[in-house]
């Protein structure tokens, strides 16, 4: 199987052929994921709770996450892969330009990061650097202090709109990929249809062109109680790669996400 880029996954989104993701942080599950038949890896700054146990993503660093590419990227064949920009490593367009072209050069071919209306000229300077931008919006994890919780976003009229605008603007400055994380499944849909470039859902809707799980949590790995947004894999599969298999399959034939895991 040719590696996915950036092309692959927009074809995929012109087609209507809904595209699959999954975190992972290492090369074993890498090579895992890819034999599933996913097409998409996120090495998220997730790994700040699933792997380093902390509350939030927030003491995450640029060499966690560079490290963890690294091994991604050992254990890859054809996934896509994106690295996220942890927090305060883009807080100018400079600083983002630096963090970003060491992610590269340990093997992602996207950057994720965190933000609105304010990413605008770092995203227009990293994409005209050639290096691909997703622009995550809805629930922003490395805000949670701002944002008071893990809280469903975009449910007022307001906010949706707001969520559309800068979904648009950021494509317009030249990401590549959107991600909205918790919001209301006809937020997700808007917005999908709002901007030409794939939308990742995690908590979005069935709507969205792609669907992301963090893979702890999708094989029932993560203590205390499940989010709404996440399907236990395991629970229906005798083994993980039966699991991960099962996740590609039912992005691909929209069975995943069902309305149990959407937000109204
Ligand atoms: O870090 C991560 O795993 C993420 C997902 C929750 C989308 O950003």
């Amino acid at each position: 199987m040719p590696q996915n880029t950036l092309h692959t996954i927009s074809t995929m989104k012109d087609n209507g052929d809904k595209i699959s993701m999954l975190t992972s942080y290492d090369a074993t599950f890498t090579h895992n994921i890819n034999e599933a038949g996913v097409d998409m890896i996120l090495v998220g700054d997730s790994l700040g709770m699933v792997l380093q146990g902390l509350d939030t993503t927030l003491p995450v660093s640029i060499d966690d996450l560079i490290y963890h590419t690294r091994c991604v990227k050992a254990g890859n064949q054809q996934c896509l892969i994106m690295s996220d920009m942890p927090f305060m490593t883009y807080r100018t367009p400079e600083e983002a330009m630096t963090n970003a072209a060491a992610l590269m050069q340990a093997g992602a071919q996207i950057v994720k990061l965190e933000g609105g209306m304010w990413l605008k000229g770092t995203v227009a300077k990293l994409y005209e650097q050639g290096i691909p931008v997703c622009a995550h919006l809805g629930l922003t994890p490395q805000a949670i202090n701002k944002l008071g919780g893990y809280r469903v976003q975009g449910r007022t009229p307001e906010q949706a709109q707001t969520m559309i605008d800068e979904a648009v603007a950021l494509a317009a400055a030249g990401a590549s990929m959107i991600l909205l994380e918790c919001v209301p499944a006809a937020v997700g849909k808007a917005v999908t249809e709002a901007v030409d470039v794939p939308v990742i859902g995690i908590g979005a809707g069935p709507d969205t062109d792609a669907q992301v799980l963090v893979l702890h949590d999708m094989l029932g790995l993560t203590p205390g109680k499940k989010t709404r947004f996440v399907k236990n894999f395991m629970a229906q599969e005798d083994d993980i790669q039966g699991a991960l298999k099962a996740y590609a399959d039912e992005v691909r034939n929209q069975t995943f996400p069902a309305p149990e895991h959407c937000f109204e």
